[in-house]
């Protein structure tokens, strides 16, 4: 029998990922071309425990909070991505080894070999000094990086919509564009009240210079993402439902002090000193529970704060979730305060309006300057760019009056100046009543890696210890995310054994349990297979079962390998109740 508590959480990624292959968890992709890197297939366990992640994500992220989900095409048009500010600032900095031609990531380099460690922040130059200052080496071939240039990569992978290379369009780098350009349709379905979510699980693209760490750093991925639209001005989350929630966070302030801290805090006296934004504070305490119940070590587990050169463009305050694996922090989600950026931006390069209307209490009288143009004076001066025209001056007029107040306006189009008389533009401030405004709503966004969480969950689950005088690996995973619950074995080859096993495993899927038969070694290599997938049960149907009246089965956890013999009729029930978290094997 395994002592529990000599079980030891011994996982390497080396020794995971050996695992991973060998029993269907994820592998390398196209292994039969070679395989090609930072591309990877989850294999039939691999796909199992992604879709229960991604199922718990919907239930907690877009059900449970009453948010809208959506799924988007992967490809998207080049105008979003000039709007969105990938097509300019998505870069990383890449540098190549003049010896063996490989590229890799030139801040990377610098922070795996020297104490710098937010060299994304730093200009380039400052990095091409730090190489040859250091002395920086390829990290594939050992030859001298000093005086190689630094260049800046598009992380965005291009192709062409339809035939020729006229509409370029890329393969999106982050759901989340796909939920913004649709905003103008979308808070139509929200009828036009803030604050709202919108949700989307689905697939993003980064020609990763460097992917690495197997599924934690690939080219493509999937994210599960929230865009919450919140009023700034009026708009606040629940927080006494986390305020007691534990947390481990690492701001920015204590991580650029000499001998700073992680801080021991609750979400509450977290927001309440001022270290989180109550937006961000209230995803960072629901995701916390979440993590918990999905098997992250919370031990291992943490959010820290971005530093100011590692932000995203669009970001204005961001944390990360981080777990921590082979002694490194990884990044599992990012909690970003991303403003009114991308809804202005979309707002200004597009035709339609990305905004909402925020009604006053009571109507207000303003005043306003307005313009009513003399198109029989404007039409043959500009023809077809009258229409312009009135919009450049509407625009002008909202924006400054004073532009007003002599014989003649200046006006913008094209890149020329055009002067025109302000008696043919209809110039008057007038009294208006409002009863409200257009503002463009702010958004907070949890934003989470679904692969870089499988992995994590995986790592943190791996145990080793010793069975019967046997060293023994397993999985444990929770329940709600193996994929598989239950394995049903005959104990032997036997007509009547298999027949009954059969009948056990039809009973079990109809209650909607995941169900494996398995009939072929000794039973204890059977029980080692379960294991090592990380199955919590296993039912054996023995001759007890088929030459007694009150038939019975043998149940065995996988944690402890204790086994109970419980009636086959109560089976299906009881098992479903352990998995809806109603019932311990304890209790039985
Ligand atoms: N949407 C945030 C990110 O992709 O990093």
């Amino acid at each position: 029998m395994s002592d529990d508590d000599t079980a030891e959480t011994a996982a390497t990624s080396e020794n995971l990922v050996e695992l991973a292959k060998r029993r269907g968890y994820f592998f390398q992709s196209s292994g039969a071309y070679g395989g090609v890197g930072g591309f990877y297939t989850f294999g039939p366990q691999g796909a199992a425990l992604k879709g229960n992640v991604e199922d718990a994500w919907r239930d907690r992220f877009a059900v449970a909070e009453g948010n809208m989900e959506i799924d988007a095409p992967t490809i998207m048009p080049e105008p979003v991505f000039e709007a969105s500010g990938h097509l300019d600032g998505f870069d990383d900095m890449l540098v190549e080894c003049p010896e063996c031609g490989e590229s890799h990531r030139a801040d990377h380099v610098v922070e795996d070999e020297t104490e710098y460690e937010d060299a994304e922040g730093l200009p380039i130059p400052e990095v091409e000094e730090v190489i040859a200052k250091y002395e920086l080496v390829c990290p594939s071939c050992g030859a001298g990086l000093a005086g190689q240039a630094v260049e800046t990569f598009n992380l965005m992978f291009e192709t062409n919509i339809g035939p020729g290379d006229s509409d370029p369009g890329y393969l999106r780098p982050e759901t989340a564009q796909g939920i913004f350009v649709e905003f103008p349709r979308l808070k139509e379905y929200a009828r036009n009240q803030l604050p709202f979510g919108v949700t989307q699980i689905g697939r993003a693209y980064r020609n990763e210079i460097s992917p690495r760490r197997s599924i934690i750093r690939t080219r493509e991925f999937t994210q599960a993402e929230l865009e919450y639209f919140i009023d700034p001005e009026t708009d606040e989350p629940d927080l006494e439902s986390v305020a007691d929630v534990e947390v481990t966070l690492y701001p920015a302030s204590e991580q650029n002090e000499e001998g700073g801290e992680e801080i021991e805090t609750t979400i509450g006296a977290a927001v309440e000193d001022g270290t989180l934004d109550p937006w961000i504070a209230y995803y960072l305490g629901v995701a916390r529970e979440w993590y918990a119940a999905l098997g992250v070590d919370m031990d291992r587990f943490r959010y820290r704060q971005h530093l100011a050169g590692e932000r995203s463009h669009y970001a204005s305050d961001c944390w990360d979730a981080e777990a921590e694996l082979d002694g490194n922090w990884i990044e599992l989600a990012g909690f970003s305060d991303r403003g009114a950026y991308d809804l202005s931006k979309h707002d200004e390069y597009s035709d339609d309006r990305f905004t909402i209307f925020r009604q006053y209490d009571e109507p207000k009288t303003v005043e306003r300057a307005v313009v009513d143009p003399d198109m029989s004076y404007l039409g043959p001066e500009f023809g077809g760019a009258a229409g312009d025209v009135v919009d450049e001056l509407e625009d002008l007029a909202a924006r400054d009056r004073s532009a007003f107040e002599g014989d003649s306006v200046e006006i913008d189009l094209e890149g020329e100046t055009h002067e025109i008389p302000v008696e043919k533009t209809g110039f008057a401030v007038e009294e208006q009543t409002e009863a409200g405004e257009h503002i463009v709503p702010h958004v907070i966004e949890p934003s989470f890696g679904v692969d870089r969480l499988v992995y994590t969950v995986l790592h943190h689950a791996y145990r080793e210890d010793e069975v019967d005088g046997e060293e023994r690996t397993y999985l444990e995973l929770e329940p709600e995310v193996a994929p598989t619950f239950v394995g049903v074995f005959p104990l032997q080859s036997d007509d009547a054994l298999e027949t009954e096993a059969n009948e056990i495993v039809d009973d079990l899927r109809a209650a909607g349990l995941s169900v494996t038969y398995d009939d072929s070694g000794n039973i204890g290599r059977r029980y080692r297979r379960q294991d090592e997938v990380g199955t919590p049960f296993c039912v054996t149907v023995d001759f007890e079962t088929i030459e007694n009246e009150a038939t019975t089965v043998t149940v065995r956890e996988r944690d402890t390998t204790e086994q109970k013999r419980l009636p086959v009729e109560d089976l299906a029930e009881t098992l479903a109740a352990i998995r809806a978290g109603d019932l311990s094997f304890d209790e039985l």
